[in-house]
């Protein structure tokens, strides 16, 4: 592997925009850009560099209504928005002040990426990594998931004409397994959690160097997608960071990432530098990074799931240690929550709300309650919660829990003899 210094670009190298080399995140090792996620030196895992330009907020204001018009901040071809893509991002910052009044914090936030083309947050990263993918001339896309990134993979690979390989745990819900199928690629279940469905994975990214597994051989650049959603809050608050943020964990790449996110505004000018606090929500049936957190350690014991919330189910998140980094450095707090704690957060976001999150989102507003009340998150500061994920999605999480009324014959008798026309609402 040649070795460069940021600020050059090796000959052959992919047109990956301003993105200008990885770099070892353990040793600072720098590597040429290619489809590379481990460091040769040290094993670490390797992130991308930039040489940024000279970029003003009128100028990403200027760009389309999606993750592109951030496109000179992320390691894609310059003409992305161009190409056929799900066109990800852009999604809706809701003022919570109903979820705000009942849990007496003063201004909250909710960004809602439930509105994303697959109805979560990974069509930003996969958008991300096809992008690179196919600049670095892969022809197939391929993942292990634990079911929102099947949805997002299947999706993208169809949109670009392209073949997809996707295997996620047999047991996932039936909604994400059908939306996944309905792409029509390639697509495994595998008996066995998503950490035995991760390390085949990873066996068969060495058998098929042609395959582009978005979060393993290609993840420098799909970790990257994440960054939007922080630049996407900044600009929705009108230019400004946060006090507070809390984002659910599964391997941790989203929450170091909008961190990664806020820095490199800060760093640009495009907003104020001021300190923010990272949070981080986890399920308990899945909870190592929350586990190292409340014990000190700096290392992410391994885990077996067993939760609801199957989209977090990671037992060996990949970012555990990076996760541990940026809630420590800024002050935050890792914490996790019951499974029956997550039904109930569910149905709070939705009624006060009018917000159906899937379980990752149940684990985030379960967390925002806990911290609060624990005193660790501070209800007078403005703070950001994210839903990942869409409600109808895990819809078996929430159905033992709403009850629906016998029907009634097509009369007033019938609506009246049922109490449906009481006073007490
Ligand atoms: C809905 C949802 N939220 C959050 C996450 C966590 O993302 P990460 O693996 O980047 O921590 C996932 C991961 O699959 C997810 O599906
Ligand atoms: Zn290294």
């Amino acid at each position: 592997m040649t070795t460069q210094t940021a600020g050059t670009r090796a000959p052959g190298a992919p047109r990956l925009g301003n993105a200008r080399a990885l770099s070892c995140r353990e040793c600072g090792k720098t590597s040429a850009l290619g489809p590379h996620y481990a460091c040769d030196e040290c094993f670490g895992p390797l992130e991308v560099s930039y040489d940024f330009p000279r970029l003003t907020r009128a100028d990403i204001e200027a760009g389309p209504h999606s993750i592109w018009r951030y496109a000179p901040l992320l390691p894609v071809p310059r003409d992305i928005a161009s190409r056929p893509t799900t066109e990800p991002g852009y999604t809706r910052l809701v003022r919570a002040d109903g979820l705000a009044a009942e849990l007496g914090m003063r201004r909250l936030w909710i960004k809602d990426d439930s509105g994303n083309p697959t109805h979560s947050f990974k069509d930003r990263v996969v958008a991300v990594a096809l992008a690179a993918a196919t600049e670095m001339g892969f022809k197939v896309l391929a993942c292990p998931s634990t079911g929102n990134l099947a949805n997002a993979v299947a999706a993208a690979a169809a949109r670009a004409g392209i073949r997809s390989v996707v295997m996620v745990p047999a047991n996932l819900e039936k909604q994400k397994i059908l939306t996944t199928a309905v792409y029509g690629g390639t697509f495994v279940t595998v008996d066995g959690t998503y950490d035995d469905v991760n390390r085949l994975a990873s066996e068969l990214a060495g058998e098929h160097e042609d395959w582009a597994f978005v979060n393993v051989n290609v993840r420098p650049y799909y970790a990257e997608g994440s960054k939007t959603l922080g630049f996407e809050i900044a600009e929705q608050l009108g230019w400004r960071l946060p006090d507070q943020i809390v984002v659910p964990i599964a391997s941790g790449a989203q929450l170091v990432k909008i961190d990664k996110g806020f820095s490199e505004l800060a760093e640009l000018g495009l907003v104020e530098d001021k300190p923010w606090r990272v949070f981080g929500a986890q399920a308990t049936g899945c909870s190592p990074v929350a586990e190292a957190f409340s014990k000190g350690w700096d290392v992410v014991r391994p885990v077996k799931p067993s939760t609801i919330a199957k989209s977090l189910a990671i037992g060996n998140p990949a970012d555990g240690p990076y996760v541990l980094d940026v809630v420590r450095r800024t002050g935050g707090a890792v914490a996790d929550v019951s499974d029956p704690e997550i039904v109930d957060s569910i149905r709070l976001l939705a009624r006060t709300q009018g917000v159906f999150g899937e379980t990752a989102g149940g684990v985030t507003v379960g967390v925002l309650r806990k911290l609060l009340e624990s005193g660790q998150l501070d209800p007078d500061a403005e703070t950001v919660i994210i839903n990942s994920g869409d409600g109808l999605k895990t819809l078996d999480a929430v159905a033992p829990a709403v009850s629906v009324p016998a029907a009634i014959k097509p009369t007033v008798a019938a609506f009246q003899a049922a109490g449906f026309d009481g006073t007490d609402f």
